[in-house]
């Protein structure tokens, strides 16, 4: 449990703190907030593939211009997933890996509260100067590998971010009833055909990666999970970026991800599960 130790005088609406400290009532450890996102990072704890990412998603948040052809699978990614999340204004959603907050504006007015985590302190800033004032979201900067939240206090928890210690926080945060969604990078019948290695980087960015097979990311979720469903998105043909109308591009993609041979064309895998199993000890 955090206590509010200080906070300046600029307090934003609704009780938001802009700077200050809160102190772990248990540990004594005292944490800061500045400009409206409290930090747990500890730098020291991170792994050099963590910290390289960190720093490169710093670098990007402040120069990423985003491209047409990013911006229709952009729409062809977010329509179905948010369709999957089914928002509702009674709810609490944790969002690990927020980023600049793609779906996060997307879904600021759509819960009562939003605890928003991403390691990129850059990336929260420009997420921060984009939000309402007064907004739901609480924005926090840790490392999802060294994080841990109240267990059993979200309806939903959502990750963009396919890292293992994903499951352990979504797990627990959530309610018993509460379900997690999260996406993954799916390893389509065109990887397998070009024989794509399944772990590796981006090409455009140095970012990792990995292919998932329905088989396997199944597997892997079931280890924290009851109830385990999947689907795949992003359905793209090679003429489907010449129907420049996104309402076309999102349709189609829509539609063929519906169709057995076709499906396993989908660039992303969208999961959803529920059930956690909980973890004692
Ligand atoms: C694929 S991006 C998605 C960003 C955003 N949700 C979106 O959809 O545009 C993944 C995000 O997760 C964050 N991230 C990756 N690993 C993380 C970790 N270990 N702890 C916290 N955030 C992490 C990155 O900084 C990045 O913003």
């Amino acid at each position: 449990m955090l206590q509010v130790l200080k906070s300046n005088a600029d307090v934003k609406p609704a009780g938001h703190i802009n700077d200050g400290s809160v102190e772990c009532e248990s540990c004594k450890r005292i944490y800061r907030i500045c400009e409206g996102i409290i930090s747990f990072i500890d730098d020291a704890l991170m792994d050099e593939k963590s910290s390289k990412e960190k720093h490169l998603r710093d670098e990007r948040a402040v120069v990423h211009e985003p491209t047409a052809q990013w911006e229709l699978e952009n729409i062809m990614e977010m329509y179905p997933t948010i369709e999957m999340l089914k928002p509702s204004r009674n709810e609490i959603l944790l969002e690990l890996g927020c980023g600049t907050g793609r779906y996060t504006l997307a879904l600021e007015s759509a819960y009562s509260g939003i605890l928003a985590v991403d390691f990129s302190r850059e990336s929260l800033r420009k997420l921060s100067s984009k939000l309402a004032a007064p907004s739901p979201v609480g924005l926090v900067h840790a490392d999802i590998f060294h994080f841990e939240v109240a267990s059993e206090q979200f309806d939903t928890v959502f990750a963009t971010l396919s890292r293992k210690a994903m499951y352990r926080v979504a797990a627990s945060a959530l309610k018993e009833n509460g379900k997690f969604v999260f996406s993954v990078e799916h390893y389509t019948l065109r990887e397998f055909v070009y024989n794509v290695p399944k772990s590796g980087y981006y090409e455009e960015v140095e970012f990792y990666r990995f292919l998932y097979t329905r088989g396997e990311i199944r597997r892997e979720t079931r280890n924290y999970f009851c109830t385990v469903q999947t689907r795949t998105i992003n359905v793209v043909m090679p003429f489907s970026f010449r129907l420049r109308v996104p309402v076309l591009l999102v349709g189609l993609s829509f539609i063929m991800s519906y169709i057995p041979v076709l499906s396993s064309l989908g660039r992303l895998m969208l999961v959803e599960a529920r059930n956690p199993i909980r973890m004692t000890g």
